[in-house]
């Protein structure tokens, strides 16, 4: 993780980051309610997931509510992120969730995922080396034909900058934060166009990817394990 990254998701900002999340990714509540569809239209009653970048825990533990029968295993690099998580975790009294701070090539879990969910984090992973090692290492914790249900921030245009500014706005996002957003947008985020995800995917083991959600530039994909 880059030094900026890492303080992207410590401390104060790790407290903010589910209140500030929503109003800067159009869409993130239904890409949340639509990955747990597909997952669910994928999986049956008894399934082990991975979910790389678990963060504040949102996807993992909506995933353990909706269904008791699944095993939830969450990564995620920040302590601070995963804090969130673990306490969250506990307040719902869930059991059949665990997170483990760092990379998924950390893991000393063996037993193969029947699914994996990578959501807003592989635009983070900077050159195309590291997310082919990021897409390798999932694919190689997935049975084959397994899922893999990945969001990021794609290419964009000014347009697309200027519609989620507009969003941002209308949630209460004051115009200097997001000026401040939108340079960071351009900095420290690694977007990829559908050619180089469809590339990538194809040279780490998966299929192409198939679209299932959009907010503006944010594109859902599923992906299987071949
Ligand atoms: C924008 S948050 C997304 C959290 C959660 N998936 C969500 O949808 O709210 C990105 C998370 O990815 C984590 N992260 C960054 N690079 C990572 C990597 N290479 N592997 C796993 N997690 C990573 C960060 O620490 C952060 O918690």
């Amino acid at each position: 993780m880059t030094a900026t990254m890492s303080r992207r998701f410590a401390a104060q900002n790790a407290l903010g980051y589910d209140a500030r999340i929503v109003n800067l990714v159009p869409g993130y509540a239904e890409l949340h309610e639509i990955s747990a569809a597909v997952l669910a239209a994928r999986l049956p009653e008894r399934a082990r997931v991975l979910v790389v970048g678990a963060g504040t825990g949102t996807e993992t533990l909506a995933l353990a509510q909706q269904n008791p029968g699944w095993e939830l295993v969450g990564v995620d690099p920040s302590a601070d992120m995963l804090a969130i998580a673990r306490r969250r975790a506990a307040a719902e009294s869930l059991d059949t969730v665990t997170f483990h701070e760092g990379y998924v090539g950390d893991l000393a879990d063996e037993k193969p995922f029947d699914a994996a969910v990578s959501l807003l984090v592989m635009h983070f992973v900077a050159g195309d080396d590291e997310k082919r090692d990021y897409l390798a290492d999932i694919a190689g914790r997935l049975r084959p034909g397994a899922p893999l249900l990945l969001c990021d921030l794609m290419e964009h245009d000014e347009d697309d900058l200027d519609v989620m500014a507009e969003y941002a706005a209308a949630r209460g996002v004051g115009a200097e934060a997001h000026a401040g957003i939108r340079q960071r947008l351009q900095t420290d985020f690694f977007p990829l166009d559908d050619d180089a995800l469809r590339a990538l995917a194809a040279e780490t083991g998966f299929t192409a990817p198939r679209p299932y959600f959009r907010g503006v530039a944010f594109a859902a994909n599923e992906l299987r394990r071949s």
